[in-house]
């Protein structure tokens, strides 16, 4: 369920010749594995690193990569297939993007087949450049970047890390994850509404340790909170995540805090709210610690079943704010929406959001999830099961319809 919410979609994959190009044959994958029908188109330099076979075979459909494609004898058959092909389109993603694709874009160049479908496209264009740190960091090829943001290009930047060349810096591919989970916002019909906002997200669970070895914690996964993170972070928001321990991966830029207890995810919290806008409690906080931390690991004759519990603090209920956007969650398997309500109004929030233990493939671990929606003012909404990504979007949309 979680894997088709490109059901239906058409996405065309323009490849360019950089060395991140074997990187599209990953980006193909996933974009067919979440639903979407793929058609690539290729630059003649892209052939130098990978071959129109490979994908091909991964898209059941022809690849193109000249103007006047060979096998079309003197043309009989082409007709007007750049135009026919780009409004066909839902969607078109150039991953990797060289910069010379995209200065040839900015002055509109129409001189390979990829540039004749971008010239005749009707429906978005996402653009992931590619490039060694130099070559990115250029200032022609960052005015370039601009010029094509301003009329409303869409893009997912580049990231830092290790390059083909050895050197370390801005100009590696970003995540494939990352630019599919972007196509998938697009063409579920989410823009970037959230720019100059600050988003503070908690996630995961936190530990309250017995000893060296034992500690009191739950399942959560941090599933949730992570992607909430993420599509906070597509729709234009500056987002902190603050995170229990858990093994799920996040975008680089996004600022993450790790924690561990109760207290530390307090203090993190109390400290970052300060410079949010809005606060989304998808932490799933224990809720009582041992008196006291045994610096020894306690043998079972040490009493073990008999460990005093003390009750954590409630974080939420310590904030003392104003102007800021609440949000919490309630996980609940009884009087599931009395007890959402109850906890709205006792911790003070803006909105809550229930998930019910009680509902298939919903809850801790899943990658899908069945949320409602309570708005302060008592509107409550029910959504499907949808994945986390999509139930992600959905609380950011009721976040934002709540400012008004
Ligand atoms: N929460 C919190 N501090 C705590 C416990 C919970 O800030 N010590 C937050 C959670 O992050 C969530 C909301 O409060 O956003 C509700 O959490 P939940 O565990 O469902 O409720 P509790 O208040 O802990 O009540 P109970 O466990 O009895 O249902």
């Amino acid at each position: 369920m979680q894997d088709d919410q490109l059901s239906g979609k058409k996405i065309i994959l323009g490849v360019t010749g950089g060395i991140a190009a074997y990187k599209a044959c990953w980006l193909t994958r996933e974009l067919i594995k979440r639903g979407a029908e793929v058609k690539v188109v290729m630059t003649p330099s892209a052939l130098q690193f990978v071959q129109p076979l490979t994908f091909s075979s991964l898209t059941k459909n022809d690849v193109i990569v000249n103007i006047f494609p060979d096998s079309q004898e003197n043309g009989s058959s082409m007709k007007t297939w750049h135009i026919d092909l780009a409004l066909w389109a839902d969607l078109m993603i150039i991953a990797p993007c060289t910069v010379n694709t995209i200065a040839k874009i900015a002055v509109g160049f129409l001189d390979n087949a990829l540039l004749t479908v971008v010239s005749s496209l009707r429906c978005p264009l996402l653009i992931s450049p590619a490039a060694d740190m130099d070559i990115y960091d250029n200032k022609i090829t960052q005015r370039n970047f601009q010029t094509l943001e301003e009329m409303g290009y869409l893009f997912v930047k580049a990231e830092k890390g290790e390059l083909a060349s050895g050197l370390e810096g801005e100009g590696r591919l970003a995540d494939i994850n990352k630019i599919a989970d972007a196509a998938e916002l697009i063409l579920t019909g989410y823009k970037r509404d959230l720019l100059n906002k600050k988003i503070l997200v908690s996630a995961g669970p936190t530990y309250e340790d017995i000893d060296p070895v034992r500690f009191i914690g739950n399942r959560s996964s941090g599933k949730m909170g992570y992607n909430i993170a993420k599509a906070a972070f597509l729709r234009g928001a500056e987002v902190t995540l603050i995170t229990g321990p858990v093994h799920e991966s996040i975008y680089p830029e996004i600022k993450v805090i790790k924690v561990r207890s109760t207290a530390e995810m307090k203090k993190a919290i109390h400290k970052e709210i300060i410079n949010s806008d809005i606060l989304i409690m998808a932490a799933a906080v224990a809720d009582y610690k041992p008196a006291e931390v045994s610096i020894r690991k306690m043998k079972k004759e040490d009493k073990l079943n008999q460990i005093k519990l003390y009750p954590t603090e409630d974080i939420l209920s310590s904030l003392k704010t104003s102007g800021k956007k609440i949000i919490g969650f309630a996980l609940e398997t009884d009087n599931e929406k009395e007890n959402a309500l109850k906890k709205l109004k006792s911790k003070n929030l803006d909105m809550i959001v229930l998930n019910s233990l009680n509902d298939e493939q919903s809850g801790f671990e899943y990658n899908t999830n069945k949320i409602t929606v309570i708005h302060k003012n008592g509107e409550q909404i029910d959504f499907p099961l949808e994945s986390k990504f999509q139930a992600a979007n959905k609380i950011i949309s009721e976040i934002l319809k709540s400012n008004g």
